[in-house]
């Protein structure tokens, strides 16, 4: 049997992903993302996994979509199978949080999956781009899109029509990661922090992802409301009574994610 392309490990109440074609830079072919895809609905449908991290070697999270699979492709191919679709999406969908522990290369869809998920924890020797633009195409999974989000419009177009890569201290300077650490730490680092996010109470953890996505996707009136709401409706679980009450009896809370 061939080795699997996404090794899928518990830690605690962390589901880890860890992409598995180190030889290739973990570059991203459907059957690797197909198993990924699996892997995150998966964790995603499981009560006892609070929070995921994908992570990929030491010296690449992931080089980016396989150009060896895609060099032939027409036009044709790429629109009629509606080339980034078939589980690329798959990511956007997950509801619970998604840490990615980055080493190394994250370049091209690599990056753009990195950016897919909620935090980017990076290596000291990370180095993110969007490299396309060398091989006469564009990025095709968000890179032109949540990279002007993260890091603002003229670094984007810096790395987009450049190609230029980034290294961890400029990652972190223009707000594309949340912290850096040794490249040797950043797998300990980002289970570390989805073992904290994990411990919350987990409808809580879910409302608040999707309240800070919306400030992406709408004006801050919608925004806010959206917001208002869902603080509202967590005051409906017992967790939020279990919260309070722990705070008030100076005592740890027991979450029971409901
Ligand atoms: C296929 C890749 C690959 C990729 C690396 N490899 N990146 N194979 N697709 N994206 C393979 C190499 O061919 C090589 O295979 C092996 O991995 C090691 O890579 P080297 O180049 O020998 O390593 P190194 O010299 O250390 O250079 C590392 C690197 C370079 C700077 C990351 O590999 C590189 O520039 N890769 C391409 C990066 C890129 O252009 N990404 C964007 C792709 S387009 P062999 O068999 O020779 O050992 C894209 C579009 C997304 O992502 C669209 C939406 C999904």
């Amino acid at each position: 049997m061939s080795e699997a392309l996404v090794l899928i490990e518990r830690r605690g109440r962390v589901g880890l992903l860890t992409l598995n074609r180190p030889k290739a830079l973990n570059a991203l072919n459907d059957a690797l993302m197909d198993e990924l895809g699996a892997a995150l609905l998966a964790f995603e449908a499981d009560p006892d996994v609070g929070a995921m991290v994908i992570t990929g070697s030491e010296k690449a999270f992931a080089a980016g979509a396989d150009i060896g699979a895609m060099k032939d492709w027409s036009y044709a191919d790429v629109y009629g199978s509606d080339f980034i679709t078939r589980n690329w999406e798959t990511l956007r969908r997950i509801r619970k949080p998604v840490i990615a522990a980055v080493a190394g290369y994250a370049l091209g869809g690599g990056c753009e999956l990195a950016m897919m998920c909620d935090i980017l924890v990076a290596g000291d020797n990370a180095r993110f781009g969007q490299p396309e633009i060398k091989l006469g195409i564009i990025p095709g999974a968000g890179g032109t899109q949540r990279l002007p989000r993260a890091v603002g419009k003229a670094k984007a177009m810096d790395l987009v029509l450049t190609g230029r890569l980034m290294d961890a201290a400029e990652a972190e300077r223009s707000g594309l990661v949340s912290r850096v650490v040794s490249a040797d730490k950043v797998l300990d680092e980002a289970i570390e922090l989805a073992t904290v996010i994990a411990s919350m109470s987990l409808p809580s953890v879910m409302m608040a992802k999707e309240a800070v996505n919306r400030a992406y996707e709408s004006p801050l009136s919608e925004g806010l409301l959206f917001e208002r709401r869902q603080f509202h409706a967590l005051f409906a679980t017992e967790d939020q009574k279990e919260g309070m009450e722990a705070f008030m009896t100076k005592r740890t809370p027991q979450f029971k994610h409901r």
